[in-house]
């Protein structure tokens, strides 16, 4: 049998997630069916290696896609990609729509656009009768990624040993698995949440209204959303946090090893046990948050919502959606740049509500 232990007290996680050389990844459980998943012969990605040298050759490949520069670079895809979906919704307004698939599309075309210089078209048509787009978008976005090597992911692994193109399929395949549902859910729940609180939307509306990013009587013709507007829509992003942190897509968080007798705070782990960061438990905690089960966006920003006794820093540290320390999520600046605009923007031209036949059966949190 397998010791295991979980771990929840801020302080400790930061630690877990700190010590990456004494306690791993756990890739032989949970981690290693995406080896199978996405390579032929089930060897490793950034996602499901060891912190070796293929880790940290791959990880420091593409760590300039996701730098400030390139993201900015980026904006200009998004903000098309949103466009062309509420260029959809308009037509469709009144008639249900299932908003989870409209976002993820919304995601997979922000990281082919992004990614890899490539427009999948998945928000072009909502209704385009394919069952699993994100299936067709993957294949199609891994020949793509093969053929188109040299650009852009390439272009960041120039000075760097070339990789075999089966692991670079595996690697695109990760990308997109680890980018576009997390991102696309993301989206979904916080639209959720928000357009299920009057009051939370009504204080979203007032800052995009304050922006001029949406309508109003005195602004008919609101003006396009910039780069910028992003570090300024502070309430939104914090209705999308309190969301996340009350939702969190990877909600059971991370699973680590201890690869020798490690010293966790007072605690001797043994060698070989399982150590549980779970996410969802931690972000919802009443040992960690004044009032746990209540959407108040305010609070979501770490240190405004009270925790007994607790230093600023062990606020900051109960609520790390992204993971910390070496194996935090690489794609984290894409994400927040996608669901801040994408959220932004849909909110400033539509009101969503929940159809009648759901109605009854959903009771937001
Ligand atoms: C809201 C959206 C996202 C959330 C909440 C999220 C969350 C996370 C978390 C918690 C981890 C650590 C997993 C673990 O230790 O088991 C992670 C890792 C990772 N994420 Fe994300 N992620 C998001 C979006 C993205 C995007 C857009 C990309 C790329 C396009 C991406 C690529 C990755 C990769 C490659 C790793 C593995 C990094 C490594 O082990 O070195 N993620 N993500």
């Amino acid at each position: 049998m397998r010791l295991a232990v979980v771990v929840t007290d801020p302080y400790l996680v930061a630690e877990v997630l700190g010590k990456d050389t004494e306690i791993e990844k756990s890739i032989e459980g949970v981690y290693s069916k995406f080896n199978v998943l996405l390579h032929a012969h089930g060897k490793p990605n950034i996602f499901t290696s060891h912190i070796d040298d293929y880790w940290k050759l791959v990880r420091k490949g593409v760590a300039p896609a996701f730098s400030p520069k390139n993201i900015r670079k980026g904006f200009g895809h998004v903000v098309q990609v949103n466009r062309q979906l509420i260029s959809i919704l308009e037509e469709k307004r009144g008639a249900p729509v299932d908003l989870d698939n409209a976002t993820l599309r919304v995601t997979l075309d922000v990281i082919g656009r992004v990614g890899f210089g490539k427009d999948f078209g998945a928000t072009r048509d909502l209704s385009d009768g394919r069952t699993n787009v994100a299936l067709d978008m993957m294949a199609a976005g891994r020949d793509e990624g093969i053929k188109r090597f040299s650009n852009p992911l390439r272009q960041y692994m120039q000075f760097l040993p070339p990789l075999p193109d089966d692991r670079i399929a595996a690697e695109i395949g990760v990308f997109f698995t680890g980018g576009f549902e997390t991102t696309g859910h993301t989206i979904a729940w916080a639209l959720f949440m928000i357009s299920m609180h009057e009051e939370v939307e009504a204080k979203v509306l007032a800052e995009l209204a304050f922006l001029e990013l949406m309508p109003t009587p005195e602004q008919p013709t609101p003006r396009a959303m910039e780069y910028d507007d992003i570090a300024k829509l502070t309430y939104t992003t914090n209705a999308i946090k309190e969301s996340m942190r009350m939702l969190p897509v990877l909600a059971d968080g991370t699973n680590r090893t201890t690869v020798r007798d490690t010293r966790l705070g007072p605690h001797l782990i043994p060698k070989g046990t399982m150590v549980w960061v779970p996410l969802k438990a931690t972000f919802n905690s009443p040992h960690l948050w004044d009032r746990p089960d209540q959407y108040i966006p305010v609070t979501a920003e770490a240190g405004k919502q009270s925790m007994p006794d607790a230093s600023s820093e062990a606020r900051a540290k109960r609520f790390l959606p992204f993971s910390a320390g070496t194996r935090d999520c690489v794609g984290q600046s894409l994400a927040r740049m996608n669901y801040t605009t994408t959220v932004a923007m849909l909110l400033a031209h539509f009101k969503f509500q929940l159809t009648p036949e759901v109605t009854p059966h959903i009771k937001p949190p």
